[in-house]
């Protein structure tokens, strides 16, 4: 008779596995964080279901013996059109926080974008990775009413050998989600917004009644600029020599006054559905955005975000014109479940993922991932 080897455990065989089982093991308060969205969370969905309904109209009897998902970004090579999207506080995943995730970021070859809202500081997180590392290492930029703390920051990254500013522009307000209003967010002792720390502005404690209860949201109205306008794009463009990107952008008007306002390009995102809700899915505006940009400055970067979960969803991506996609809470979860370890696993199965789409698109290389590979209405 015939014995059926005992299950062994099995690693998570695709993004949605892997978002379940870390979302068993993190606390309620982490998980409802990293996996909420703004109000009823409409377009945290329409995000992921606006991949599904682009059809992809593969190419037959290509020679793909040879795949290669290298391409550049800002004139930076990368292993594969993908990068870590900012995200905050990643030691509520791992104590290790977001150490793990460079080093992880660093191995795979992918970019990471470290957020202002870090745990761990920008220069730990730059030391961490091994000095050979190529990979894009840029820092995400939110504007403190203080400006001299700006200033502070992009100067600590320029010294620190980040090599792009993404200044997030969706974020005037913290757009409330209820979850963490209900669990009333705060950061758990011992840890802080590790990048400003001795300005008084490191601690995150709760936030107040009701739907004001999240501790970010408290700290974001009472330390962020919400005057912000394009001339301040202006002003932080002249006091850097960095490439500056903005980031939460959904309209091709904003998107051409971005490049004309001193911005090397976008990124295309709603902020993972987490600000505005029933804003669009970044997939239906990808287009005309990029189509816009390019008729302005075909060398622009264009970038988006948002339920990227998918190889095939990159190739989506880069058909309409991005030149690479960011993953938000992928990352997280790879964190939550393995540290470092996580989180390469998460990149190498949307490598994997990307590769078998671009075998079966006719696509040996990003170069031949073109418009004509999604719906023409597209
Ligand atoms: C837990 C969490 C924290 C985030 N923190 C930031 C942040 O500090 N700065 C920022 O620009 N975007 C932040 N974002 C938005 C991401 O950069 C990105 O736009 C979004 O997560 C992409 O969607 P996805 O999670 O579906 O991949 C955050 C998103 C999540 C889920």
């Amino acid at each position: 008779m015939h014995h059926a080897s005992p299950p062994s455990p099995t690693l998570p065989i695709n993004l949605a596995e892997l978002e379940a089982a870390a979302l068993q093991r993190l606390s309620p308060m982490a998980r409802d964080y990293y996996a909420g969205g703004a109000r009823d969370e409409i377009t945290l969905g329409w995000n992921r279901r606006a991949w599904d309904t682009i059809r992809l109209h593969y190419r037959v009897l290509v020679d793909v013996s040879n795949r290669d998902p290298s391409t550049t970004v800002l004139g930076q090579p990368i292993a594969l059109p993908v990068m870590l999207a900012p995200t905050a506080f990643h030691k509520l995943a791992h104590p290790d926080g977001e150490i793990a995730t460079a080093r992880a970021a660093a191995a795979a070859g992918a970019g990471m974008i470290c957020s202002t809202l870090g745990t761990v500081a920008i220069e730990d997180i730059a030391a961490a990775r091994p000095p050979e590392t190529a990979a894009p290492l840029w820092f995400q930029l939110y504007v403190y009413r203080d400006r001299a703390i700006t200033r502070g920051l992009v100067e600590r990254a320029e010294a620190a050998g980040y090599q792009a500013l993404v200044l997030t522009v969706d974020a005037a307000e913290i757009g409330t989600r209820e979850r963490d209003a209900k669990n009333r967010f705060a950061l758990p002792d011992g840890m802080t917004v590790a990048n400003l720390a001795g300005t008084g502005k490191a601690a995150l404690g709760p936030g107040g009644d009701g739907a004001a209860g999240s501790g970010l949201s408290a700290y974001v109205r009472s330390q962020l600029d919400q005057s912000l306008t394009w001339s301040d794009l202006e002003w932080l463009a002249g006091i850097t020599s960095l490439p500056v990107l903005v980031k939460g952008i959904v309209r091709p008007d904003d998107a051409c006054r971005a490049l004309k306002h001193g911005a090397r390009g976008v990124v295309v995102s709603n902020h993972g559905g987490r600000q505005l809700d029933t804003a669009p899915a970044t997939a239906d505006v990808l287009r005309p955005i990029a189509d816009a940009m390019y008729g302005i400055d075909e060398s622009c970067t264009v970038i988006v975000d948002g339920g990227i979960r998918r190889g095939t969803d990159i190739i989506k991506a880069l058909a309409m014109g991005a030149r690479t996609v960011l993953v938000g809470r992928p990352q997280l979860w790879g964190l939550a479940l393995g540290g470092q370890a996580g989180v390469e696993h998460m990149l190498s199965l949307l490598r994997a993922e990307l590769l078998e789409g671009m075998a079966l698109c006719g696509c040996p290389d990003v170069a031949s991932i073109t418009g004509d590979l999604v719906d023409a209405a597209r």
